[in-house]
C-alpha cells in the first residue's frame, strides 16, 4: 500500500481557454462552483488572467491569455482549444516526489520552487505529461491564503445562485494517446512516480460495431489517484479516441470523472442548470430491471434521468457522461456515485456510452 511520492489527492486541475471570464461564469452558472480568487491585471498580471473556483474538494483555474506575446497559452488554444493543461497533486515533501519521479525518467519542466506573499509559501514543481500537458506536485503546508501567492480576492461580484449540483471531488482523470502509445505512458506512470497498473482492458474488451479501443487504469499503490489511459483500436470504422485525437490536435485529457454522494440529484440539478448528457436508450434500463440486481435506486428512477449502472467485486457504481462542453468533441466530464466500496470504471456500461458517443460522432460527420 506504499505511496512512494507521498500524494496525498487531487489538487487543481487548471483548463486554458479562450475567455476565461466566460467560462468561470459557466462553471458557476451551470456546474456550482465558487469562483474564489482571481490574478489579473489589476494585481501585476499582465499576460495572461486566471479565475480560481472550487466546489467541496474540487479546484479549477481558469486562464486566457491577454496578449500575442503570451506563447504558452495561446499555442495551446491554437492547436488543441479549450482544454485541460495540467494537474496538480498535493504531496507531502515537493523536493522529495519531484526528485524521485527525475532520477526515474519523468521529463521535468520546472524545478522545486517557493512562491511568496504576506500569507506564507507555496512549493511547487512540475513534470510533463502528454503531447502538452503538466503534472503539479504542490504542497500548501506553510500557506494561509484563499489559493497561492499570485491570487487575490475576486474584484467583480456576481450573482450566480444556481441548483445545488452536490458535486465533491475528483474520481479520475483520464488521458488519450495515439495507436501504440498506451504502454508508454503507463510505464511513465509506473516508473516515475510509483504508480501500479490496475485495470487492463484489451483488444476486443471495449468495442463497439464499428469502433474500439484499449484502456489502462494506473494509480498510486494506495488508490489515492487514478489515471486512466486510452488509445484507438483497429475497428470498421473511427475509433472515438482517434476523434478526439484529430480533433485535439493531440494527446492530453479526455475526461475527469467527478465523484457525488447523491448522483440523482446531482444530474437533475445539472440538467436543469442547462448541462447536457449522452442519452441512453430504453433498451439498457429493460436489460438492467431482467438482471434483478440488489441496488438501492429505484431503476425507474434512474431511467428517468438516464443514469447507468454497472455492478463490480466490491460493489456498484452509478454513472453518466456529459456530451463534450467545448466547441470541440474532446474534453467532457463523467458524474459518478461510487457504491460499497466500489473501484470500477463502469466496464459494463461502456458498451452502452461509446455506442452513445458514436452516434453523435456520426452526426459529427467523423465516424468514417
Ligand atoms: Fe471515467
Amino acid at each position: 500500500m506504499a505511496n512512494t511520492m507521498g500524494i496525498r489527492g487531487y489538487d487543481y486541475i487548471e483548463f486554458y481557454v479562450g475567455s476565461a471570464k466566460m467560462v468561470a461564469y459557466w462553471y458557476a452558472k451551470a456546474m456550482g462552483f465558487e469562483i474564489k480568487a482571481y490574478k489579473g491585471p489589476e494585481y501585476g498580471s499582465r499576460d495572461k488572467i486566471s479565475y480560481y473556483l472550487t466546489k467541496n474538494n474540487i479546484k479549477f483555474v481558469i486562464t486566457s491569455s491577454l496578449s500575442p506575446a503570451n506563447y504558452e497559452v495561446n499555442s495551446f488554444l491554437n492547436y488543441h482549444g479549450d482544454g485541460v493543461k495540467r494537474w496538480a497533486f498535493v504531496v507531502d515533501d515537493v523536493q522529495k516526489a519531484y526528485s524521485y519521479a527525475f532520477e526515474h525518467g519523468a521529463i521535468p519542466i520546472s524545478l522545486p520552487h517557493k512562491t511568496e506573499d504576506e500569507h506564507g509559501f507555496v512549493e511547487e514543481a512540475v513534470i510533463k505529461a502528454y503531447d502538452a500537458s503538466e503534472i503539479v506536485f504542490i504542497n500548501y503546508d506553510n500557506y494561509k491564503g484563499i489559493f497561492k501567492p499570485g491570487y487575490s480576492a475576486p474584484i467583480q461580484k456576481i450573482n450566480l445562485e444556481c441548483k445545488e449540483t452536490g458535486l465533491i471531488a475528483v474520481d479520475h482523470i483520464v488521458g488519450n494517446v495515439r495507436p501504440n502509445e498506451m504502454e508508454y505512458w503507463v510505464d511513465y506512470f509506473t516508473k516515475t512516480m510509483d504508480f501500479e497498473r490496475f485495470i487492463y482492458f484489451g483488444p476486443g474488451d471495449i468495442s463497439t460495431k464499428y469502433s474500439s479501443l484499449l484502456s489502462s487504469v494506473v494509480r498510486t499503490r494506495d488508490n489515492t489517484v487514478k489515471m486512466p489511459i486510452n488509445e484507438p483500436y483497429k475497428g470498421i470504422k473511427k475509433s472515438q479516441i482517434q476523434e478526439y485525437l484529430d480533433e485535439f490536435h493531440g494527446t492530453g485529457i479526455q475526461h475527469i470523472a467527478i465523484a457525488s454522494k447523491d448522483i440523482i440529484s446531482s444530474i437533475s440539478a445539472l440538467r436543469q442548470n442547462g448541462i447536457d448528457f449522452l442519452s441512453v436508450p430504453d433498451t439498457y434500463y429493460e436489460s438492467l430491471k431482467e438482471r434483478k440486481l440488489n441496488i438501492d435506486e429505484d431503476i425507474d428512477e434512474l431511467k428517468k434521468h438516464g443514469i447507468l449502472c454497472d455492478f463490480e467485486g466490491n460493489g456498484y457504481l452509478l454513472q453518466l457522461f456529459t456530451k463534450p462542453i467545448g466547441d470541440r468533441p474532446t474534453f467532457f466530464f463523467e458524474i459518478i456515485q461510487r457504491k460499497e466500496q466500489s473501484q470500477g470504471f463502469g466496464q459494463g456500461n461502456f458498451q452502452s456510452l461509446f455506442e452513445s458517443i458514436e452516434r453523435d460522432q456520426e452526426l459529427r460527420g467523423n465516424l468514417v
